[in-house]
């Protein structure tokens, strides 16, 4: 939710101010901003809609002269994505201009407060009350004064404020939303996200919660909130530029969709040493399983549905009881957690705050934290007591791809793991299902090459006013993502549903042509999930079938087939997903929707 970023160096600063909105673009477009330090007067560029809106504004920053400034791309949660509510937000004289991401909980009693003190607001944002405080407090220290400011807000925020008495220096502050600093070389940086800075520097200073950063061309100053200076390690990241440029694909959706075995090979292979599962993530051999009675799984959104196909891998290696609970939800349901659970947090960019506040309020009732993240360094890897990385690579597209198929990955891996320590698995089971695990890039790679007639399919369907999706057990796991993937970025009514349960009311919504997608790759169920299929066929639906090659019985009932590898089928999601992936892709496609950026969405979710 909303990207920001800041420079101050020896080159002129708008135009890298904007190529790093255009990295962060992904996580919120609908308005964005510049502030430019222009000798002692700030100058302002502010726009809604896209990125490329503020770059005509501003003829590519060359009309905008300077080389200190700040920027910020929002996704609107207070006041709608408007010019006036578009940051950076100054104060009523001018000389300070600030840029947030997250949440100011006590804004309203904030603004009520300033404005008795006579305080003007231009924007209906949480934020506008930061940059009147700073204005008030501001006692010709920058540093000092943001340090105050932040005392008196509650809330979440990463913040970076330009003062004209200082034209070369920009204040960083975080708390619970992510900010990272570029060390470069007589220049500066901040950001939201690792990839607006690797194009300029991979030396990396991560903040921690309460601290802030005062960052000059020639040096960066961490220090905490008494204003003592902090010794923070300098991170060197190894992140291609070209992961976070499309590479040749027309939309990183497909780029991402295309690199799952790729990424599938990186997650697992550190993992798989001398024909077991050996963890490189600190901590995690040392884990006490047997202190364990439960587990619970939470997550939001794909991260969450891949939660649910994880359970029964758990299920059925550790034979110990799986929940899996909507983060949003089990931070408000006073859960039943205590030391013995174990808690598998799920998250491709480790912001998410229903994710974080669940995570929280489970591991004050005893519960041993493990996160399972692809953003190294993110907050749920921090709060985690233990972390396993998916080395997915950044992922740019707002809708999940390869976040999902590698968090499947971690899952079956601990689960396998897991079945083996708590002696569930006898080694004959373990080498086997070990053996079948480790084909899953190739799988996942059969999958995207078995199907070149999904773009076919998608001009059969798009017109669509509603897809149901329906599977049982593990195929309802998959049932459930590949409904999501269609409705986010195709915007098509999509709906799963466990077939066992088309019968107890859904059933009424099927009828002449209606597209059902049948999920029939579990080989235990298949004759059940194919005797629903007659049921809908009986009312008219028309049917694409996602099966494995052998099973003659669908070819006889479904309208359309798509095949997937077979897999062990404790692992059958991460193959069995990716032509829905790729249907719902193609119908985005045919039906011109922006799929990199579907509407009112954004990459990473930090407000709740
Ligand atoms: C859907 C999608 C979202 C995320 C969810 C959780 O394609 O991407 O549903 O899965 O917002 O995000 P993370 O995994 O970053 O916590």
């Amino acid at each position: 939710m909303c990207g920001i970023v800041g420079y101050t160096g020896n080159h002129e600063a708008a135009p890298i101010l904007l190529e790093g909105l255009k990295k962060l673009e992904y996580r919120g477009y609908d308005s964005a901003g510049i502030a430019v330090m222009n000798g002692n007067a700030i100058s302002l560029n502010k726009v809604s809609g896209r990125i490329s809106n503020l770059c005509e504004k501003t003829d590519d920053g060359k009309a905008t002269p300077g080389h200190a400034g700040i920027g910020h791309t929002r996704w609107a949660t207070h006041g709608a994505p408007t010019v006036v509510n578009a940051h950076p937000h100054m104060s009523n004289d001018g000389k300070f201009a600030i840029v947030h991401n997250g949440i100011i909980e006590n804004y309203l009693l904030l603004r009520d407060e300033l404005q008795q003190k006579g305080y003007h607001f231009n924007s209906q944002t949480d934020t506008e009350v930061v940059v009147h405080l700073i204005d008030m407090y501001y006692n010709g220290n920058l540093k000092d004064t943001v340090i105050k400011v932040a005392s008196i807000l509650q809330g979440s925020y990463a913040l970076g404020v330009v003062c004209a008495d200082d034209p070369e220096t920009v204040v960083a502050a975080k708390k619970s939303s992510p900010l990272l600093i570029g060390v470069g070389n007589g220049e500066n940086y901040f950001a939201s996200d690792v990839t607006a800075l690797v194009p300029y520097t991979r030396d990396i200073i991560y903040l921690d919660d309460g601290e802030f950063a005062e960052i000059t061309r020639e040096k960066v100053v961490v220090f905490d909130s008494t204003g003592k200076d902090i010794s923070k390690e300098i991170n060197h990241v190894n992140w291609d530029i070209q992961a976070a440029e499309k590479g040749g694909y027309e939309h990183f959706m497909l780029k991402e969709i295309m690199e799952q075995p790729n990424a599938v090979n990186a997650t697992m292979t550190t993992r798989l040493k001398d024909g077991d599962i050996v963890w490189d993530d600190p901590g995690l051999d040392a884990l006490d399983l047997s202190s364990f009675n439960k587990i619970v799984i939470t997550a939001c959104g794909s991260a969450y549905y891949a939660g649910c196909a994880g359970r029964y891998a758990f299920e059925q290696l550790c034979r110990i009881p799986v929940q899996v609970e909507l983060a949003s939800e089990l931070r408000y349901n006073d859960p039943i957690i205590d030391e013995h659970t174990l808690l598998i947090v799920l998250s491709q960019s480790g912001e998410t705050a229903d994710t974080i506040a669940a995570m929280r309020e489970c591991m004050s009732r005893g519960a041993s934290a493990l996160s399972i993240v692809n953003v190294v360094g993110s907050t749920i890897a921090k709060i985690a007591d233990y972390t396993i990385y998916t080395w997915a690579g950044p992922e740019i597209a707002v809708a999940t791809t390869k976040g999902y198929t590698t968090q499947l990955t971690v899952l079956y891996l601990l689960a396998l793991w897991m079945g083996k320590k708590l002696g569930k698995l006898d080694d004959e089971r373990f080498n086997l299902l070990l053996e079948s695990l480790k084909t899953l890039p190739d799988s996942i790679q059969e999958a995207l090459d078995m199907n070149p007639m999904i773009p076919e399919l998608a001009k059969k369907y798009h017109q669509a006013k509603a897809v149901f999706f329906i599977g049982r057990n593990t195929d309802y796991a998959v049932a459930l993502e590949g409904a999501l993937k269609m409705k986010e970025i195709s915007y098509i009514h999509a709906e799963s549903y466990a077939a066992g349960e088309l019968k107890h009311g859904t059933i009424a919504l099927i009828d002449d042509h209606q597209p059902v997608v049948a999920l029939c790759c579990n080989a235990g169920l298949q004759e059940k999930t194919i005797s629903n299929i007659v049921e809908v066929k009986a009312r008219g639906a028309e049917v694409l079938a996602v099966t494995c090659k052998g099973s003659e019985e669908i070819v006889s009932v479904a309208d359309d087939i798509i095949y997937v590898p077979q897999t062990e089928t404790v692992f059958s999601a991460a193959a069995e997903i990716i032509p829905l992936q790729l249907l719902a892709y193609y119908v985005a496609k045919e039906n011109g929707c922006d799929i990199d950026k579907p509407k009112n969405l954004a990459k990473s979710v930090t407000v709740e």
